[in-house]
């Protein structure tokens, strides 16, 4: 029995995997490496020294899945596998459609066919749109702002329905909220493609002398500094409240949306600060207009997670620039070079 990861040579799903082997379970990964290298599944073999199997698959190549379903007996899905960078989901609205919504159907459908009905997917806080006050929770309205956000909510709705036409499947839908750091090993962690869209890996690539300064979007937002607070948490924590997803799949039935994240915000100048302090390398920055399409402020109720889960973040703000600086110093070109 294994647990297939689809999406697993990115960045949660690397971290992810960590922690599978860890526990001891198998693991089968499909990943078309658009947005990452084969070499991240390497290092993670090297950081467990447990072997898993990987595919080069697009979870849009029904075909090449199936096989991947015929080979192995599938026990659960964690399903990262899509796109995820908001400007580009503007610009092309239709590959984000088709590759998170028609890849997850293709994979819904091989699921459903192979009776593998355990599955934990990787939603977003992108979901709980501009209006809603947080602490967030799950039972709020939702709504989208971009094209990449709402395939994220249409992919909940789609497992809404599944589960009410079969009530035998089991289904958790995670909420990330702002993940950043990178593994204590130093050798995995975050590889963006070009200029960085998120804070942590601009943040950091500032650090190590790739980019001259960091803009810092908006001082007039209504937060204790001006700048905007998010709730960031720890890939790590993150990944491990993927085990605890799969441990509670397995003894209920149902579809429960639940938030991953710390429940404490914080803001662009206290990562900043805390970035500096915790690694003694200053960050040059100047204050930029607003980001559009960006909230003042946006972190998690996360009781939740725990109550259902006996989940919780343990990792501090300053043990994720620790981390992350770890990684960026350690493989300042990310896993281009190996
Ligand atoms: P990532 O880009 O590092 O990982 C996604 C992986 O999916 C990549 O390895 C990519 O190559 C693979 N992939 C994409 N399309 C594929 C396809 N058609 N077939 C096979 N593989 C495919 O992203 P991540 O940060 O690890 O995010 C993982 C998931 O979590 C994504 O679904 C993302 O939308 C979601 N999420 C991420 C964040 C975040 O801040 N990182 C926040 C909320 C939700
Ligand atoms: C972004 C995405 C969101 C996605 C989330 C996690 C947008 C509009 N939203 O959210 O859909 O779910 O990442 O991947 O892209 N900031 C700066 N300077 C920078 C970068 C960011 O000041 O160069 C600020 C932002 O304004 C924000 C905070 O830092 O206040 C965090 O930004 P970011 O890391 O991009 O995450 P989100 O805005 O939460």
């Amino acid at each position: 029995m294994a647990v297939l990861v689809t999406g697993g040579a990115g960045y949660i799903g690397s971290h992810t995997i960590v922690e599978l082997l860890e526990a001891s379970i198998d693991v089968v990964v499909v990943d078309n490496y658009i947005n990452s290298k084969p070499e991240a599944l390497n290092r993670v073999q090297a950081i467990t020294g447990k072997d898993l199997t990987f595919y080069e698959v697009d979870i849009l190549d029904e075909k090449s899945m199936e096989q991947v379903f015929e080979n192995h007996e599938i026990e659960a899905v964690i399903h990262f596998a899509g796109l995820k960078a908001v400007g580009e989901s503007v610009a092309l609205p239709l590959s984000y459609y088709h590759n998170n919504i028609t890849g997850s159907i293709i994979l819904f459908k091989l699921m459903n066919k192979y009776n593998v009905k355990r599955l934990v997917f990787s939603s977003s806080a992108t979901v709980y749109g501009l209006s809603n006050p947080s602490p967030l929770t799950e039972n709020l309205p939702l709504s989208t702002t971009n094209p990449y956000g709402t395939t994220k909510w249409m992919i909940e709705k789609i497992l809404q329905d599944i589960y009410h036409a079969d009530s035998t499947w089991q289904i958790v839908l995670l909420r990330y909220f702002n993940p950043i750091g990178a593994h204590e090993s130093g050798l995995i962690g975050e590889d963006p493609n070009g200029i960085p869209n998120n804070l942590m890996p601009y943040v950091t690539q500032v650090g190590i002398g790739k980019r001259k300064q960091l803009g810092v979007f908006g001082k007039d937002y209504d937060t204790p500094d001006g700048t905007g607070v998010r709730d960031y948490i720890h890939v790590v924590d993150l990944a491990k409240g993927h085990l605890s997803a799969l441990t509670y799949i397995t003894k209920h039935k149902g579809i429960e949306a639940i938030n991953l994240g710390t429940g404490n915000g914080h803001s662009v100048l206290e990562v900043i600060k805390t970035f500096e302090k915790a690694n003694n390398v200053t960050i040059p920055y100047t204050f930029e207009k607003r980001r559009p399409g960006d909230i003042g402020t946006c972190y998690a109720d996360v009781s939740k997670a725990k109550k259902l889960l006996g989940w919780v973040a343990k990792r501090s703000l300053e043990d994720m620039c620790r981390d992350a600086w770890r990684w960026q110093s350690m493989y300042p070109e990310g896993y281009v070079n190996d």
